[in-house]
This record gives structure tokens, C-alpha cells and sequence, in this order.
């Protein structure tokens, strides 16, 4: 069996390394923190948490499980941060994965070897070769700052590092921007506008999103890759379909919502497959009360104040930028720089093209939970690993490859039917091989 390293201990890393160790394959978890959990670990050691005192899944714990550990019954619908971190630390040591997690080890360069196998650099200088590499460091930890014109007089921060309304800018009393409207703009305006926490809250949105309260849990889990109307539906037609039907499903849902532009914000898109769809269950209501105030693009800084492109100005005190995170992957930098170029492609949405060796889980725009994503992508992933599978031929692959932070790759089940339809074939490939003899 190849000895594979995985690098990162989140939520992706764990689930990866649980799976090698099901199959028996050997592997060892690099992980820079001094805990398991990563984003869900406040104030991780590692620098890489964005996660703030208030937060909360946005997928319902129904659909955040995976296949064979659940959620704590006693957890709420939505667990908070601090819940998250100790259900993935006790997850850990319930498959025994601990004695194989090196922790507070930073991988700081992976290079393949003339063999196709990966030579890692640790933080200590050590070097480990492993025949195959997971990788599993996440993208939302590398904050994306935006292009501001002018300069500002007070205090701005990436949203990576806001905190609570108090910290690291104590917001009360003062008027605050909000630059964005995804997930974390929208919270973070929420949670600032709330009675005393901060002076006057602005939100400052380019262009609009489809926002909607949190998803129900009828939403289904991603390892049920045919569910509903996909089910009847020949495995070409899937993709299509589900691309014709999200918008009108969409504009049903959110019939009953006030519409963005009522309340001050952009227009949701035309087409709402080109965005993800924001979960909040209150910026529409504040923006509609007056807690909060929307605003459009930012034009310039101008000292103690911004002006906006609508040509308005406010006096601005603070500056929260929430305007995502860049897919970064450091320590692939030199040897594979492909990976960090906008919509990554990966075949499967997990295997480099070329790199037959090296594995990316978890970087998706999901519109279901990340981690029993990747459950579906490992379980993929493993039995080529093992040799109970073989990879198609480059032209195969090249069709298979995909750009993974597109959202109509985003659907669940579709992509876990895809990973199984191919499973399948690779398997069938393997026995034949084998005489007939293999799996
Ligand atoms: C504010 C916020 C809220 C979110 N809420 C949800 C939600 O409700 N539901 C959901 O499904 N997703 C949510 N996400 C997405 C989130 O990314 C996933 O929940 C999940 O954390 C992804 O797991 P991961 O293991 O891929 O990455 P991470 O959780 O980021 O873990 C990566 C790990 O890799 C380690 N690492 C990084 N680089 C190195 C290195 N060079 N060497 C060794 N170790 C390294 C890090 O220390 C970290 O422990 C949210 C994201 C954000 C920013
Ligand atoms: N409670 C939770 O579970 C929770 C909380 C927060 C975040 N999350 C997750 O974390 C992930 C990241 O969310 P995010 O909101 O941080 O990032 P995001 O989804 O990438 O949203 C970034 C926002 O910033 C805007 N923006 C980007 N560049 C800009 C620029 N140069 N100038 C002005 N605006 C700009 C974008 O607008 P454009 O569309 O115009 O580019 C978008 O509205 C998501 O998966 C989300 O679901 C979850």
C-alpha cells in the first residue's frame, strides 16, 4: 500500500484520514494547530480560524453529519463553533486517528520526486517523502482585500479577524462600514446593528446576491446522490436539469421574501447559478427597519469618511472588509502553480489532472456541507489509492475535469453520483485487469 500524507487536520483532513485508515492504506495528518477542527477552532493556533464568537453552522446539523458519525442529539439545529470543534476532536479519537496526526507541524513545501512520489518540508526542517499527497488546508483562510481608492483615517480589518463588536474594533458608539454581501458581511452586519453594539452599521454591497434564511432540513444529505426528480433522470440530464430547475426553485422560495431592492440592497443576478445563494435570516428585516443601512460600491476613502458610487458620503468610523478569501496553497506554490489560479480544475473535482498522486478535498462551492463532501470525494479517492481501481485515460480525464469553485458543481448529489459512476467504471477496469478476479 502507497503511504499517503494528508495535510491539514480540519474537518476534510479528518475525514480524509479516516478513510485511509479504513482501507488500511498508511498515512500521516500534518497539521499546523495544536488541535483538530481547524476553521471551527476559535482562535486556532495555527492563524487559519476565521471563525468569530457568534458563529453557527448555516447547515443544518442534519445535512453537516457524517455518514457514519452524527451530531450529537442533544446539539441545537444549528451548532455553534465551540460544538463543532469538540464533535470533530471526539470524532478523531473515536476512529482512533490521534496516534497518526502530527499537530503544531506546519507543511511548508511539498515537492514530487522524479518517481511521482512527495517530498514534504516541515516547520522544523525535517523532510518526509510519501508515494501520495491530500490535500486539505481549506480556502477560506486567506483573506481577499479589496481595491480601495484614498485613504481611511481609522481602523479596517478583514473579516478573518473580526472577532465579536468589541474586538479587535471596539464598534460602540462608532459608525462602521461593512464592505460585502455574502455570508459573513451579511452576519457581521447583523450582529454589529444589534441594540448598543456599534454606533450607526452600513453595508456596502457591489452587486446583489439571492439571500435567503437558513436552508430547511429538507435539504437532502450529500451522500444520497439521487434524490427526488434527479432520480429518474439518465445521468447526462442531471447536470442540465438541475441547472434549469435551482433558478425557478429559487424564485419560488423566495416569493415570500421582501426582494432585495426593496429594502436598498442591488438586484439579486439574472441568472442566480452565477452566485451562491447567501443564508441570513435577518439582513433583509434590518435593512428593511433601518439598522441597518445599505449602501452601494465604495468609491474612494476619503479620511474620516467614504463616498460611495451613487455619489453619497458617510462619516465612517471603522471598516470591516468581508470580501472573501483567495484559494491559496503556500506550500505547492513553486512545484504545482496551477493550484491557486482562479477555478481550480481538478478531475472529479479532486484529483490533479496531471499529478495522478495528488488530491485537493473539501474546496468547493457547496451548496450543501463541506465535510461529507469530502467523505464522497475520499471514498472516491481511496480504492485508486489501494489499486482496486484504475484512472481512464487522459482524455477521460481531461473530461472529467472540472472548475470547482463554480456553483453548478456545487450540487451535491449530483457530484456524488458522478464520483460513483466513475468509481464504478475505474472498478470494472481494475477487475478486468485482475481476470475477473478483482473487486
Ligand atoms: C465564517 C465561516 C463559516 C462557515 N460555516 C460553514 C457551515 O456552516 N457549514 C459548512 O459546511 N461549511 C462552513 N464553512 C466552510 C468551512 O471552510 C468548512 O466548514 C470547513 O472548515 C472546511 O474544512 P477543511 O478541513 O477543508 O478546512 P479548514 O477547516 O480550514 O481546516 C484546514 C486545516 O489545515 C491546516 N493547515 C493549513 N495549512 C497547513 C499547512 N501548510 N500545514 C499543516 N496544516 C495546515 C489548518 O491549520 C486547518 O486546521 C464556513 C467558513 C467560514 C469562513
Ligand atoms: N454561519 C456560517 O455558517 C457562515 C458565516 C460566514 C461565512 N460562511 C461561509 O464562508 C464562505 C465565505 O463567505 P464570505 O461571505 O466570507 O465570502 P464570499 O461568499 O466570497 O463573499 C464575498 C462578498 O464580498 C464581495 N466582494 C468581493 N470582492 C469585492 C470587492 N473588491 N469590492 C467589493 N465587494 C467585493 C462579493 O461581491 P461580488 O459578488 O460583487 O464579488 C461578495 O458579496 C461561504 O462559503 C459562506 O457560506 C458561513
Amino acid at each position: 500500500m502507497p503511504s499517503v500524507g494528508v495535510i491539514g487536520a480540519g474537518p476534510c483532513g479528518l475525514v480524509a484520514c479516516k478513510t485511509l485508515s479504513e482501507w488500511r492504506i498508511p498515512f500521516v495528518g500534518y497539521e499546523a494547530g495544536d488541535r483538530v477542527g481547524g476553521h471551527w477552532v476559535f482562535e486556532n493556533s495555527s492563524g487559519t480560524s476565521a471563525a468569530y464568537r457568534s458563529l453557527r453552522t448555516n447547515t443544518h446539523k442534519a445535512m453537516s453529519r457524517f455518514t457514519d458519525y452524527a451530531l450529537p442529539e442533544d446539539y441545537p439545529e444549528y451548532p455553534s463553533h465551540e460544538q463543532m470543534a469538540e464533535w470533530f476532536s471526539r470524532y478523531a479519537a473515536h476512529f482512533g486517528l490521534d496516534p497518526h496526526l502530527r499537530l503544531s507541524t506546519r507543511v511548508e513545501r511539498a515537492t514530487p520526486t522524479a518517481e511521482g512520489r512527495w517530498e514534504l518540508e516541515l516547520d522544523s526542517g525535517e523532510r518526509v517523502v510519501h508515494d501520495a499527497l491530500v490535500v486539505a488546508t481549506g480556502n477560506l483562510w486567506d483573506p481577499r482585500w479589496p481595491e480601495l481608492e484614498g485613504d481611511f483615517d481609522g481602523p479596517m480589518i478583514h473579516a478573518k479577524d473580526y472577532r465579536d463588536p468589541q474586538h479587535p474594533i471596539d464598534s460602540r458608539g462608532r459608525n462602521v462600514l461593512v464592505i460585502g454581501l455574502g455570508v459573513t458581511a451579511c452576519e457581521l452586519a447583523v450582529e454589529l446593528s444589534e441594540q448598543g453594539a456599534a454606533g450607526r452599521v452600513f453595508l456596502s454591497a457591489r452587486s446583489g446576491q439571492t439571500i435567503l434564511p437558513r436552508v430547511p432540513v429538507s435539504v437532502p444529505h450529500p451522500s444520497d446522490p439521487l434524490t427526488g426528480p434527479l432520480r429518474w433522470l439518465p445521468p447526462p440530464l442531471r447536470r442540465p436539469f438541475f441547472e434549469r430547475a435551482f433558478p425557478r426553485v429559487l424564485a419560488r422560495i423566495t416569493a415570500a421574501l421582501p426582494r432585495p431592492e426593496e429594502v436598498g440592497l442591488p438586484p439579486v443576478p439574472a441568472n442566480p447559478l452565477e452566485k451562491r445563494v447567501v443564508l441570513n435570516d435577518h439582513v433583509l428585516e434590518r435593512c428593511r427597519s433601518g439598522a441597518i443601512q445599505p449602501k452601494p460600491g465604495v468609491r474612494r476613502l476619503r479620511g474620516a469618511g467614504v463616498e460611495f458610487v451613487d455619489g453619497s458620503t458617510e462619516r465612517i468610523d471603522a471598516i470591516v472588509v468581508a470580501t472573501g478569501y483567495r484559494l491559496s496553497f503556500p506550500f505547492l506554490r513553486e512545484s504545482v502553480p496551477e493550484l491557486e489560479r482562479d477555478g481550480l480544475r481538478l478531475a472529479w473535482g479532486v484529483r490533479h489532472p496531471r499529478h495522478e498522486s495528488l488530491f485537493v478535498v473539501g474546496v468547493m462551492q457547496a451548496v450543501c456541507s463541506i465535510w461529507p463532501r469530502a467523505e464522497q470525494q475520499m471514498r472516491f479517492v481511496a480504492p485508486f489509492l489501494a489499486g482496486e481501481a484504475i484512472w481512464p485515460s487522459r482524455r477521460v480525464i481531461d473530461r472529467a475535469t472540472v472548475p470547482v469553485l463554480e456553483l453548478p458543481f456545487g450540487n451535491c448529489q449530483i457530484h456524488t453520483a458522478e464520483l460513483q459512476r466513475a468509481l464504478r467504471r475505474a472498478r470494472r477496469a481494475a477487475s478486468r485487469r485482475d481476470g475477473g478476479q478483482g473487486v
